[in-house]
């Protein structure tokens, strides 16, 4: 596990203002000779820092880069009065946050952990997560929920209405979707993946670990992935984000979902869902471990499970699976 020094923390600052710096301009902010910078700039490019070198004039960033920053994350959590008891496992880079909480023993309070990179990044059905250095949001947090297993079919759903919910913020105009049960989506594209995974169990609690991968400042327009369509906000609106505040509010309104999830079930999120429902009246198809279904989408059942009517008229209810619209009939 690596850690940015105060040194090249200082630096990612000094350079955020988007201008020029000379390496001995950085060499006197910090106090440290011209070597040093170099030093630390080629760390810093090693981990995907976008520096350039300017010739006999010195360095400047790309893009503008927020460092993920704990004072930061907890004084938002303040001002929205988050109630829970919590932990924020802050880290320069990690193979995966959902990993690292896995490996963390139990702590009664809520873990947090999010990283500036992941070097691999878990998606779902094992796919690889791309997690560029400071650019997005990589975030996993463990919660202890005071339910019986069966519950939990729900709660991809209710993690993506959170997703949701928060994304409203940042975009009121824009139209959210969401691919059953958890891929977040604009114009199809994906901008948040949710993975989520049972850490233990009893008769009548779970302990939780629900990642979210939401992508921020990355330039997904101009760098697009080879696999499957993506976005961010950067690409949607031209601004650039401070992570800190989008995560701030991913936990405020995490917590507030799963708080009534926990009270009220499923069933008092279904309203809610069908305006997101991406693949409602779609034809589409569902590839599970041991065979795939094709069919009409009809929306979800009380327990979060999809609705598809096959072409023979018969109703099959899925509890998992991989979904995506049917290349026969739609674009995609
Ligand atoms: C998917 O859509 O396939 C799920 C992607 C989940 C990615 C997030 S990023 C933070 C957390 N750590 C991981 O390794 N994966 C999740």
């Amino acid at each position: 596990m690596l850690h940015l020094n105060p040194s090249q923390r200082t630096l990612i600052t000094l350079l955020s203002d988007g201008l020029c710096h000379s390496g001995n301009e950085l060499g006197l902010a910090l106090g440290v000779s011209r070597s040093a910078i170099w030093k630390y700039m080629n760390q810093l490019i090693e981990l995907g820092l976008p520096v350039f070198r300017i010739p006999h004039q010195g360095y400047i960033l790309k893009r503008p880069c927020i460092l993920l920053n704990e004072e930061s994350i907890s004084h938002q959590l303040k001002l929205k009065q988050f109630e829970k008891d919590y932990k924020i496992h802050l880290l320069t880079t990690i193979d995966s946050t959902n990993s690292y909480l896995s490996n963390l023993p139990f702590n009664s309070s809520l873990d947090i952990c999010c990283a500036e990179l992941q070097t691999q990044g878990r998606g779902r059905f094992g796919r690889l997560w791309h997690s560029p250095f400071g650019e997005n949001i990589y975030c996993s947090a463990r919660w202890t929920l005071n339910c019986d297993i069966s519950k939990l079919s729900g709660l991809s759903l209710v993690t993506s209405l959170a997703v949701a919910a928060t994304l409203k913020e940042y975009l009121p105009s824009e139209s959210i979707q969401i691919k059953w049960p958890n891929d977040i989506l604009w114009h199809a594209k994906k901008l948040c993946g949710i993975l989520i995974e049972i850490h233990a169990e009893s008769h009548a609690n779970a302990q939780v670990i629900i990642g979210i991968g939401l992508n921020i400042n990355t330039d997904t327009f101009n760098q697009p992935l080879s696999e499957k369509p993506w976005c961010s906000l950067y690409e949607i609106t031209g601004q650039f984000y401070d992570r800190n505040l989008v995560l701030a509010s991913l936990l405020y309104h995490l917590e507030r979902y799963l708080s009534q999830f926990l009270v009220y079930d499923l069933a008092a999120f279904i309203e809610e869902w069908k305006p997101y429902d991406y693949l409602y009246g779609q034809n589409i198809q569902v590839t599970q471990a041991l065979k795939t279904i094709s069919g009409t989408a009809l929306g979800i059942d009380t327990a979060g499970h999809l609705i598809l009517r096959d072409e023979q008229g018969i109703k099959h209810v899925l509890s998992s699976g991989d979904t995506s619209l049917n290349n026969r009939f739609a674009g995609n």
